[in-house]
C-alpha cells in the first residue's frame, strides 16, 4: 500500500477530528453522545460501505493499459482504435461467472474478458469471455442457465445435478460445456488465457462496406491451465491467488499483453455459409476464415483504488462506437438491454460518470439530474432540437448503412438451421482433432469427477448419453469411469 503524507485525519467534509479512537462521552464510563457527529457519521458510512455484487461475474480483477495498432484493417472498419498508428487507453476486468465476491478464482468456470477503450468517439465496450462459444444461444435462456449454475433458494448450496440437469435439457450447451471441462476451464492465472469477443460483430468501413467479424485476443504470456487437483488446493491454499498474480505482475513492470486478431466474413457470406454464422455456440473454423492481426493490448497501470475503478467498473455491450455494430444474434442483441439496466441498479443512474466509466472526451448529452449527478448538464438547453445552440445528431458519424435487412412474421422460433448446422458436431471435432491424448485423458478424468458429485441417476444417465453423441469413445470412458467397481 503506498504512504500517503497526510497531515491528519479529517471527516468527510474535510474538517479536521478530533480523536480516530475514543468517542465522545460523559466521563471516560459514561454513554456515548449523539453530538458525536464523527462517530455518527464512521458508524454510517460503513453501513453503506458496499453495492450489490454482480448478479454474474462478481469476483473479479482489472487493471488499466493500451491498445496499439500493429497492422492496416482500415479496409474493413473505419473505427477510430483501430486506425493504423493509433494507441488508445483502456480498461480490462477478468472475472469466474457463477462465483461470489469471496469465491476461489480458480474454480471451473468460463473467465470473462471485458475491456472497455476510452476512443477518440467515445467508449468502446467489448464485453467477452476466455472462450469463443456460450452455453446457450438465445438470451430467454440465459437466467436459467445463470440459476442453474448458482445456488439452490432451498438449502443455499450449489448443486452439480441442477447443471446437468440443464446441460443435457439444452443441448447447445455441448460445445461450451466440453471446453470447459478440458483444459482451458481453469487457467493458470488470468494472464495465461486468451479472450474472444465470441459473439460476431459488424464492421464498417469507411466506404460503408459492411462485414462480419470475430475477435480473438490471444495471449503473449502463453496458454498454460492448472489441472483440477492443482486448482482444488490452490483454492484452498489462495481463493485471490489469479487477483494476486495480475496485480503483481504488473506491479513489477511485468506488463502482461494479448495480440489481438480478428476473423472477418464477407457481407454477403453469412446467408450460405455451412454453419449459422450468429449462433454462438459455433465458432468459424480457422481454415474458413483465416486470422487478420490488428494490434496488441498491454495492462500497464493497476487501479488505484479497487473499489473506485474496478468494482465500480460498467462494461456494456451496447457501447459500440461508429465503425462497429451488432449483428443477428439472439444473445448479443439481448445483452445491449442487460448491461445498463443492471448497472442503474448496482450502481446508481449517473454510472457513467464514474472514474472509469468515464469517457475521454466531452460528453454533450442531454441527460440531466438524477442520484448522484455531479457533472453539469452544458448543452445550453435540456431538450433537443433547441435554438439555443444545443448539440445536435450526427447520423453521418456512422455511413448509410448499420444494420442489416430483415422481414417476416413475429414468431418464437429457433434460427433458421445452415447445412452443418448441429449441437454436437463442433465438440467431436475439438475432442479428436484438437485435444491430444493428455488432454482427452483429463476431460474425461473431469468430467467424471463432476459427474460423482451428487447427480442423480436419471441425470447422469442423460449425461452420459450427451457425452457420447458428443464422440462415442469419450462417453464410453466417461461411463467407464463413473461405473461404480
Ligand atoms: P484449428 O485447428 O484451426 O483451431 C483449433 C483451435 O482450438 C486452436 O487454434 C485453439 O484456439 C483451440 N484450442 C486448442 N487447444 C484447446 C483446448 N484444450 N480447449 C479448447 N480450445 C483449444 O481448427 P478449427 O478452427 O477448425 O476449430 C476446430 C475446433 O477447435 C472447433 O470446433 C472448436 O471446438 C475449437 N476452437 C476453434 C476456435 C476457432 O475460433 N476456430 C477457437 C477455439 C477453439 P486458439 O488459437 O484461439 O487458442
Ligand atoms: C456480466 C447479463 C451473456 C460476458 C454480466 C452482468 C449481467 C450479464 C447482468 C452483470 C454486469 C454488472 O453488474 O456489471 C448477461 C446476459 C447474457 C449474458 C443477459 C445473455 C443474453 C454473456 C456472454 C458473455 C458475457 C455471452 C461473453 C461472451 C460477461 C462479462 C461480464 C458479464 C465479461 C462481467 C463484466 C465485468 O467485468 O464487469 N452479464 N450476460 N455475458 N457478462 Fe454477461
Amino acid at each position: 500500500m503506498s504512504t500517503p503524507n497526510f497531515q491528519h485525519t479529517t471527516n468527510n467534509a474535510g474538517i479536521p477530528v478530533e480523536s480516530d479512537e475514543h468517542s465522545l462521552t460523559v466521563g471516560p464510563d459514561g454513554p456515548i453522545l449523539l453530538q458525536d457527529h464523527y462517530l455518527i457519521e464512521k458508524m454510517a458510512q460503513f453501513n453503506r460501505e458496499r453495492v450489490p455484487e454482480r448478479v454474474v461475474h462478481a469476483k473479479g480483477s482489472g487493471a488499466y493499459g493500451r491498445f496499439e495498432v500493429t497492422n492496416d484493417v482500415s479496409d474493413f472498419t473505419k473505427a477510430d482504435m483501430f486506425q493504423p498508428g493509433r494507441s488508445t487507453r483502456m480498461l480490462a476486468r477478468f472475472s469466474t461467472v457463477a462465483g461470489e465476491q469471496g469465491s476461489p478464482d480458480t474454480w471451473r468456470d468460463p473467465r470473462g474478458f471485458a475491456l472497455k477503450f476510452y476512443t477518440e468517439h467515445g467508449n468502446y465496450d467489448l464485453v467477452g469471455n476466455n472462450t469463443p462459444v456460450f452455453f446457450v444461444r438465445d438470451t430467454i435462456k440465459f437466467q436459467d442457465f445463470i440459476r442453474s449454475q448458482k445456488r439452490r433458494p432451498d438449502n443455499g448450496l450449489r448443486d452439480n445435478d441442477m447443471q446437468w440437469d440443464f446441460w443435457t435439457l439444452s443441448p447447445e450447451s455441448a460445445h461450451q460445456v466440453t471446453w470447459l471441462m478440458g483444459d482451458r476451464g481453469i487457467p493458470r492465472t488470468y494472464r495465461n488465457m486468451n479472450g474472444y469477443g465470441s459473439h460476431t460483430y459488424m464492421w464498417i468501413n469507411g466506404a460503408g462496406t459492411r462485414f462480419w467479424v470475430k475477435y480473438h485476443f490471444k495471449t503473449d504470456q502463453g496458454i498454460d491451465y492448472l489441472t483440477q487437483e492443482q486448482a482444488d488446493e490452490t483454492a484452498g491454499q489462495n481463493p485471490d491467488a489469479h487477483r494476486q498474480d495480475l496485480w503483481q505482475a504488473i506491479d513489477r513492470g511485468d506488463h502482461p499483453s494479448w495480440t489481438l486478431w480478428v476473423q472477418i466474413m464477407p457481407f454477403e457470406d453469412a446467408a450460405d455459409y455451412r454453419f449459422n454464422p450468429f449462433d454462438l455456440t459455433k465458432v468459424w473454423p480457422h481454415g474458413d476464415y483465416p486470422l487478420i492481426e490488428v494490434g496488441r493490448m498491454t495492462l500497464d497501470t493497476n487501479p488505484e483504488d479497487y473499489f473506485v475503478h474496478i468494482e465500480q467498473a460498467a462494461f456494456e455491450p451496447a457501447n459500440m462506437v461508429p465503425g462497429i455494430g451488432p449483428s443477428p444474434d439472439k444473445m448479443l442483441l439481448g445483452r445491449l438491454f442487460s448491461y445498463p439496466d443492471t448497472h442503474r441498479y448496482r450502481i446508481g443512474p449517473n454510472y457513467a460518470q464514474l472514474p472509469p466509466n468515464r469517457p475521454h472526451v466531452p460528453v454533450h448529452s442531454y441527460a440531466k439530474d438524477g442520484p448522484m449527478r455531479y457533472e453539469p448538464n452544458r448543452v445550453g438547453a435540456p431538450y433537443a432540437p433547441n435554438s439555443y445552440g444545443g448539440p445536435a445528431a450526427s447520423p453521418q458519424a456512422y455511413g448509410d448503412i448499420t444494420g442489416w435487412q430483415t422481414a417476416g412474421e413475429m414468431v418464437r422460433e429457433a434460427y433458421t438451421m445452415h447445412r452443418e448446422d448441429d449441437d454436437f458436431g463442433q465438440p467431436g471435432t475439438m475432442v479428436r482433432e484438437v485435444l491430444d491424448d493428455a488432454a482427452r485423458d483429463r476431460l474425461v478424468s473431469n468430467v467424471a469427477g463432476h459427474l460423482m458429485q451428487g447427480v442423480s441417476t436419471p441425470v447422469l444417465e442423460r449425461a452420459l448419453e450427451y457425452w457420447r453423441l458428443i464422440d462415442a469413445k469419450i462417453g464410453d470412458r466417461i461411463a467407464e469411469a463413473v461405473s461404480p467397481r
